[in-house]
Parts: C-alpha cells; sequence; structure tokens
C-alpha cells in the first residue's frame, strides 16, 4: 500500500473576525501519497496558496487537523515547525526567492548548514543537486548572473536537498517564458519519476497537464479531484 505523507482532516482556515471574517478554506479533505504528482488549481483566490501554506507548516488550520507522516502539526512549537519545515519540506515560488548575495552553490548549501550537516558532505551533495538540475557550471554564479529558469532549477536544488517528504510548489512556472517553462516541467517530471513527492499550484492547463492528479478548488472547497490513469 502507498504510504500517505500528508492528510488534510475537515481543515478549516479564516482570516479576520466578525463581519469582516474571510473562509479561505472550508472543511477541506485532502489525502498526499508518497509519489504523488499533485496540481492544484482554481481562481484567484480560492484558497490554492492557503493550502499550500497548511501543507508547508508555514501557517495551521483554524480548525480540522493536518498530519504530515501521521503527526498532527497542531501541537509542535514554532521551532518545532520550523526543524520540519527544513527537514521534511522543500519549497518552491513564482520569484525564486534565493539570497542575491550568495552564490548558486550557497542558495543550495543554506537548509544544510541549518539542518546541520557536515560541511564536506554538504558541499558535495549542493554540487551533486545542482548538477541534477543542469547547473554544473554555473555554481559560482550569483542569481542575477543567472536567466529567470536558471534561477529557478537553483531553488528546486534548494528545495530538494534535504531529501524532503513533499516538494511544494506555487506557480513555480509563473515568471517564466514557455520555453524556459517546458524546462522546468520537463525537470519536475524528472524529479517525480525518481520518486519525489509534488504538490505544484498553477492557473495553466499545460502545467496541470504534468500532473498526474489535479484538486480543484472553488471558494475554499475542494470541487474536484481528478486522478489519471
Ligand atoms: N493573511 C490573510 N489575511 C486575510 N485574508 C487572507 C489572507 N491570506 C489569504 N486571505 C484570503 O483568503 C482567500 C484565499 O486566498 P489564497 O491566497 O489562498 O488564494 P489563492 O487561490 O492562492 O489565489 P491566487 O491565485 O490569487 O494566488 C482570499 O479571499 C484571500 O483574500
Ligand atoms: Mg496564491
Amino acid at each position: 500500500m502507498t504510504k500517505k505523507v500528508a492528510t488534510l482532516e475537515k481543515v478549516s482556515k479564516t482570516y479576520g473576525k466578525d463581519d469582516l471574517i474571510v473562509k479561505a478554506l472550508d472543511n477541506v479533505n485532502l489525502e498526499i501519497y508518497k509519489g504523488d504528482y499533485l496540481a492544484v488549481m482554481g481562481a484567484s483566490g480560492s484558497g490554492k496558496s492557503t493550502a499550500m501554506n497548511i501543507i508547508g507548516c508555514l501557517d495551521r488550520p483554524s480548525q480540522g487537523v493536518y498530519k504530515l507522516n501521521g503527526i498532527p502539526v497542531e501541537n509542535l512549537s514554532d521551532d518545532e515547525l520550523a526543524d520540519l519545515r527544513n527537514q521534511k519540506l522543500g519549497f518552491v515560488f513564482q520569484q525564486f526567492h534565493l539570497l542575491s548575495d550568495a552564490t548558486a552553490l550557497e542558495n543550495v548549501l543554506l537548509p544544510m548548514i541549518y539542518a546541520g550537516i557536515d560541511p564536506l558532505e554538504r558541499e558535495e551533495r549542493a554540487k551533486n543537486a545542482l548538477d541534477k538540475v543542469g547547473l554544473s557550471e554555473r555554481v559560482n554564479n550569483r542569481p542575477n548572473q543567472l536567466s529567470g529558469g536558471q534561477q529557478q532549477r537553483v531553488a528546486i536544488a534548494r528545495a530538494i536537498i534535504n531529501n524532503p517528504a513533499i516538494l511544494l510548489a506555487d506557480e513555480p512556472t509563473g515568471a517564466l517564458d514557455s520555453k524556459t517553462t517546458e524546462d522546468v516541467l520537463d525537470l519536475f517530471d524528472k524529479l517525480h519519476e525518481s520518486g519525489i513527492t509534488i504538490v505544484l499550484v498553477t492557473h495553466e492547463d499545460e502545467v496541470a497537464s504534468r500532473a498526474k492528479k489535479i484538486a480543484r478548488f472553488k471558494d475554499g472547497k475542494i470541487i474536484e479531484l481528478k486522478i489519471k490513469n
């Protein structure tokens, strides 16, 4: 049986209070299995990023239970959540979020420094990861010396460096042209084939078509879960 990596059980998330209350997520149930490649779709404001923030332990549910590797996150302290993010989750964002003063190599090293990995090992792992994303010639370049697609590949290398249980990507191709989008999607395909679990938010059908499951959000609810065979 495939292992469950994460579950949202009747998760709701509300912002604000009284008559200004916004229900960003409304009683959402979702199961993420090891090896899944899930695309999250839906109109602007439908709750996609809110769901990603909960899956990524950047935020906690207002109601309901979120479990990562079977453990409910609600009882964890902020420090414990930060450790969990570092060790179990990888993040990729539309705007890359790389450190501008650091080289590609240094950006990829960072999560391993937080994780306390031995310097020699982390250097070797970072170089391997940059090789995996096709950037072995660019290890010493800073972000402003790299194209958008190359910057995103550095961000992807950084996201997978601690072998995360889930790679989370919120509009990872939103700032890229169509050719570069294809390259980044090919890379996600390769990572998925190597066994990495991917959850990706996108507005684009072309991007979602690469995924094996599509969850469609509307008004904070999942209105459709499509599973391809
Ligand atoms: N920090 C916040 N405070 C108040 N309301 C919020 C906050 N974050 C999100 N919301 C509201 O929650 C709802 C869902 O937002 P969310 O960011 O999850 O949408 P989204 O599907 O990611 O949209 P987009 O496609 O535009 O990124 C929206 O109505 C939004 O305005
Ligand atoms: Mg969003």
